[in-house]
């Protein structure tokens, strides 16, 4: 009995051991932030933390609910001024991961992916994972705003503060509620399950993390697996609107963009005020102007958005190509035709 109750207690000290040995040589969990292991590796950005002496409320939830909601709740309980009357963040920004594969995204496999997830399919990258990138507003944003998006380019408070005024037509962003955004945004920041290792890549990380050697490499293959920014190309309405872009549509991929991105802000008029419906009505009016020069052509509001009117200061923002392919825009022309028979 004795002996017994001895040998137990040394296999389950035993099991215990393996466990607990397991566990410690294993130093990187599917959970853990990309930005600690790279820190691990040697490879930090202090800067874009948030700084929490900022006199206010700063805090994430404040930071979740002026992106989701408009407004945050001030330090004496109060409502801010909502900060755009218009759009929210999330209006144009996912907040979840929207691609599977962040080093290389493709719109039409976020298409398909969105409507697994049933989330919206916009023309603002997600908002998932932004602390993680350098660079923004990047491509033809870049070339085409210049000076307007300079300080922006490499500074995620000043894209924030940027979009607040230009993407959300609203007011200017207090320093706490910037600072709250900032916060928030890095409790949807990368983590190591979102990027696609290969085992041998993951060892070699794990090996550098523990041992200090390989330390650069490591991070370099960390950093290969997702995109540092995101890209933008600002692309065109086909020359001759009657034929459309070269491409054979296809209709059940174009009712995915419908649904889940024109709908998103045209249905009940939810942030615009030309609605949308699943109306026949609707269809054939889509139908009818996309093949002409008028501003409601299809082919217009994609590639060029619909610029802010005077005294109405609620705009569309562009797709670009990296939001939507020309074949996609053809799928929704295919879509449109079909319900306006
Ligand atoms: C009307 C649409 C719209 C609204 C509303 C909007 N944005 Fe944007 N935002 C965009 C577009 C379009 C871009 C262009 C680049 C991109 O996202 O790839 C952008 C870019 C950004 C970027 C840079 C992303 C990158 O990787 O280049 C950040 C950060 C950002 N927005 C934050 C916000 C925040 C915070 C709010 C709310 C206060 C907001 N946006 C509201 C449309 C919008
Ligand atoms: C991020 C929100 C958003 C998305 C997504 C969006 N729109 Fe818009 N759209 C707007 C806003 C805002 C306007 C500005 C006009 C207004 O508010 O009346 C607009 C304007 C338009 C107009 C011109 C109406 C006018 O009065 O000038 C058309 C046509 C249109 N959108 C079609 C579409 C189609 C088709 C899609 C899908 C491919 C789409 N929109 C996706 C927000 C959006």
């Amino acid at each position: 009995m004795k002996f017994s109750l001895s040998l137990s207690c040394l296999m389950l000290c035993f099991l215990l051991f393996i466990g607990w040995s397991n566990f410690s040589n294993k130093s990187i969990d599917g959970e853990d932030r990309v930005a600690n292991v790279l820190r691990k590796l040697g490879k930090y950005d202090d800067s874009k933390y948030p700084n929490q002496n900022v006199k206010g409320n700063v805090s994430a939830e404040a930071g979740r609910m002026l992106v989701e909601e408009g407004f945050a709740k001030k330090t004496n309980g109060k409502k801010t001024k909502k900060q755009s009357k218009h759009f929210v963040c999330t209006s144009c920004h996912n907040v979840v991961k929207e691609d599977d594969d962040l080093a290389n995204p493709d719109p039409q496999e976020r298409l398909v992916m969105s409507e697994q997830l049933g989330i919206p399919f916009l023309q603002g990258t997600t908002l998932y994972g932004a602390v993680n990138r350098e660079t923004y507003y990047n491509g033809d944003y870049e070339k085409k705003y210049g000076e307007l998006v300079e300080p922006a380019r490499n500074d995620i408070r000043e894209a924030i503060k940027l979009c607040a005024v230009e993407c959300a037509q609203g007011r200017e962003l207090d320093q706490w509620e910037v600072e709250s955004i900032l916060a928030y945004l890095w409790t949807i920041d990368l983590k190591m399950d979102d990027l696609l290792f290969n085992g041998e890549e993951l060892d070699l990380v794990e090996k550098a993390i523990n041992n200090d050697h390989d330390q650069e490499l490591a991070a370099e293959i960390v950093e290969s697996k997702y995109s540092k920014g995101a890209d933008a190309h600002f692309v065109y309405p086909p020359a001759d609107r009657k034929k459309g872009y070269d491409y054979e549509g296809n209709p059940e991929n174009g009712k995915l963009i419908y649904d889940n991105s024109c709908l998103h802000c045209h249905e009940r008029q939810r942030y615009s005020y030309f609605d949308l419906d699943n109306s026949k009505l609707t269809f054939k009016y889509l139908r009818n102007k996309a093949k002409g020069y008028a501003p409601h052509s299809l082919y217009q509001v994609i590639r060029w958005g619909v610029p802010v009117k005077s005294g109405k200061r609620s705009y569309m923002p562009q797709y670009t190509k990296e939001k939507m392919t020309d074949q996609m825009v053809e799928d929704l022309r295919a879509y449109i035709e079909k319900r306006a028979q």
